[in-house]
């Protein structure tokens, strides 16, 4: 069996496309751009590819960017104050601060500042109390676009078996709060999990968030199931390479073998990111401003 490839590249491309219709038709209600803006203290190469990226698709998608860059050794209590301002700015719908931040910042009371009805990433605990409750608020962009995926592929979700392996607040707690509410039986892996094959093994649906290179073997995936692979890991370059090749959690060949659908890497979740936090600051605008958005429009 020969997997089918989920092309997350194209699914986000026309995600972009709808979100740049609706922030049109807002712009014309609300008489403004939904805004966004985002903070990146010091200079982690990685997180400034991000930043750079955010901006241009906002932009490209008829959204203003605002762009706070401050210094690595910037007090916390000045990162608060742009937070305090941006909080107060009405141009700006959501707020994002790029993480990780630098050591001597408390990533907990940064997250605390931000005002929960422009808390894009949805990191704030009330956003997470919302989540796990089902009450209306911001869900983080990356397992939010894993949802969209998997129901793409697989319709509904009910009743699957779904083994999440990771448990970070960014990822995989929350994306075991979504695969709960679309009424999956939801396992939590992670490094301390006795025999992850055999958990693994019992899985529909297998989302891998670990950060470390191809680790799950095509040996543990049911066959049939469907892969969701949220790592992004670099390997040393190969001889004769300048950089080296980018893989996931998932040992791709092997598990694409099995598998029912999965998702590659590059091309796979990652696009979705931005995708959602761009559809996220778009429902923030329109909440912010009181102009209504149809159920289920974005
Ligand atoms: N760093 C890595 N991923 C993310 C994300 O989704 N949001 C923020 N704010 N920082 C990140």
């Amino acid at each position: 069996m020969s997997a089918a490839v989920i092309d997350g590249k194209e699914f986000a491309a026309t995600l972009r496309a709808r979100i740049a219709d609706y922030a049109a038709t807002f712009e014309q209600s609300a008489g403004r751009k939904a805004g966004l803006a985002v903070v990146l203290v010091g200079e982690d190469p990685a997180s400034q590819v991000y930043v750079k990226s955010k901006g241009k698709q906002t932009v490209e998608c008829g959204m203003a960017s605002f762009e706070h860059k401050l210094p690595a050794d910037t007090a916390e209590a000045d990162l608060l104050a742009v937070i305090e301002r941006l909080n107060n700015d009405p141009a700006v719908d959501g707020i994002l601060v790029q993480l990780p931040l630098p050591p001597h910042m408390d990533e907990q009371k940064v997250i605390a500042a931000i005002n929960p009805d422009k808390d894009v990433d949805g990191f704030h605990t009330t956003s997470v109390g919302r989540l796990w409750t089902g009450l209306e608020g911001f869900v983080p962009c990356t397992p939010y676009g894993c949802i969209m995926l998997l129901k793409d592929q697989l319709g509904s979700l009910s009743g699957l078996d779904a083994v999440v392996i990771g448990r970070s607040n960014i990822v995989g707690k929350p994306m075991a709060a979504l695969l709960l509410a679309e009424s999956c039986t939801v396992t939590i892996a992670h490094s301390r999990t006795r025999d992850l094959a055999e958990v693994v093994r019992r899985a529909d649906i297998v989302v891998a968030a670990v950060g470390r290179p191809e680790m799950v073997k095509g040996s543990w995936i049911k066959p049939g199931a469907t892969v969701i692979d949220v790592g992004i890991n670099r390997l040393p370059p190969a001889e004769g390479e300048s950089k080296g090749r980018l893989v996931g959690d998932v040992d791709y060949a092997e598990a694409a073998a099995v598998a029912g659908a999965i998702t590659p890497v590059p091309g796979g979740v990652g696009p979705m990111t931005i995708a959602v936090l761009l559809r996220n600051a778009l429902v923030a605008a329109h909440r912010n401003a009181g102009v209504a958005l149809a159920d289920g429009a974005l």
